[in-house]
């Protein structure tokens, strides 16, 4: 029997309040937000720490007056908050900057500058966003190999098939812990242990994960991982975290004045103050949804550990209602369609509907008032294996813990009525 997308959700989860803290949503409203992939909105606690910043100390850092000091201790907060969300003991292994693509490109360009024979192979996926695959692929200019680590037709990752890719001779290996086109969830910590295993180090693309799931960088036990803040309620920026030992074995450019430390090392330029002020409240908020889940947690590690389990439940009974409205819409479900392996997903959802266009579909839903995204999602690698042209694409609907079942269920109208 297709799950009753109007059950409640296993457990209580404070929905209302949750959305009471994102003022763009009763701003957008009916508008339903379903393209989150591409970011998602922030709370109120992120905008007035951006606006906090900009007020009150909007100079820069480094100086003896109280404003710039205030600004020095603001991105050490901001350091310490996010080395919590990952679970890292270390503030200094976390940098700020761009986007994740600039860290990428940062770890890749100083890395390839370290690469020599054996050891010059780089693993990366057939699933991943191309950031995270033409990055290391550039490096077969100055004499890197490229290994690929391919999903199965399940359009999962399997460590066992890494395992046959992996030798004495990788350097590397690049990998997603979630697809952002799919939502398939990959075991990060059985892929960097296979890493390691060969000597290998683990670089893990967590942009798409970070909203959905606790991320632990010592669970896991990555070498380096990056994140994108605005795909988790913070405003456009990004972070790198990585193990102090990598990170300071990473020849980086910097002016010889920088020491050649992390997290300065990784960092270029000025920072965008507001924006890095704005990440450490969106780790704020994730502390304080686990406040309202579990009340009698107190450290804010373990906030943050209950606000993801929340949210992770949560979430997959968002993903159980959308696997069923798409099955009743004859939608050709392109990642896990199995509603009792929703825990190997998270709720973003990549499909084609017969007889209608990608580009239809999402015209149809914004008309509709339904944000929702049609092409090749930045992945065409996945494109490619899903044997979807590159042109067209696919159908995404990406959702997050701020959206309902009846957001579910409208989408599931007004795909009925696209269908008929
Ligand atoms: C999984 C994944 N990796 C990398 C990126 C690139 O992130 P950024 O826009 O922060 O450079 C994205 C952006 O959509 C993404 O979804």
């Amino acid at each position: 029997m297709p799950p009753d997308i109007h059950a409640p959700a296993a457990t209580p989860f404070p929905i209302k309040s949750v959305r009471d803290r994102f003022p763009a949503i009763a701003r957008a409203a009916p508008f339903i937000y379903f393209d989150n992939a591409g970011g998602a909105q922030a709370p109120q606690t992120v905008l007035d720490a951006v606006a906090r910043q900009l007020l009150d100390s909007n100079v820069q850092r480094g100086a003896r007056y109280a404003m710039s000091m205030a600004v020095d201790e603001m991105i050490a907060g901001a350091r310490s908050k996010v080395a919590c969300l990952v679970g890292a003991d270390d503030p200094d292994e976390v940098a700020f900057g761009m986007n994740a693509t600039s860290f990428i490109r940062l770890v890749s360009l100083a890395l390839g500058q370290t690469l020599s024979p054996p050891r010059d192979e780089i693993i990366v996926t057939d699933m991943d966003h191309h950031a995270n695959i033409s990055t290391w692929q550039e490096l077969t200019k100055t004499g890197a190999k490229i290994r690929w680590w391919r999903m199965r037709e399940d359009k999962a990752l399997h460590v066992e098939d890494l395992v046959k890719v992996l030798s004495d001779r990788t350097r590397l290996v690049a990998f997603t812990a979630t697809s952002h086109a799919m939502g398939t969830r990959v075991d990060v910590a059985a892929a960097a242990t296979a890493a390691h295993a060969a000597g290998a180090d683990a670089f893990v693309d967590c942009v798409h994960f970070a909203p959905h799931g606790l991320i632990d960088v010592k669970a896991w036990g990555c070498d380096y991982l990056v994140c994108s803040g605005y795909k988790a309620f913070a405003p456009h920026m990004g972070f790198l975290w990585g193990k102090r030992a990598a990170l300071e074995r990473l020849p980086t450019f910097r002016e010889e004045f920088i020491p050649d430390a992390p997290p300065h090392k990784i960092e270029a330029g000025t920072l965008v103050f507001e924006n890095v002020a704005g990440m450490a409240a969106a780790v704020g908020y994730f502390e304080s949804l686990g406040v309202d889940v579990a009340p009698l947690e107190t450290s804010p590690r373990g906030r943050i550990v209950a606000a993801l389990g929340a949210i992770e439940d949560y979430e997959r009974t968002l993903s159980r209602a959308m696997l069923s409205v798409l099955s009743d819409a004859g939608a050709r479900i392109h990642g896990v369609a199995n509603a009792n392996l929703a825990h190997t997903r998270v709720p973003t959802f990549c499909f084609s509907l017969p007889g209608v266009t990608p580009a239809d579909a999402a015209q149809t839903m914004a008309d509709a008032d339904i944000g929702i995204r049609d092409g090749h999602m930045y992945a065409p690698r996945l494109m490619e294996r899903l044997g979807l042209p590159l042109e067209t694409g696919a159908i995404r609907a990406s959702l997050l813990h701020y959206n309902t079942l009846e957001e579910v269920a409208r989408f599931g109208e007004v795909l009925g009525a696209l269908i008929r």
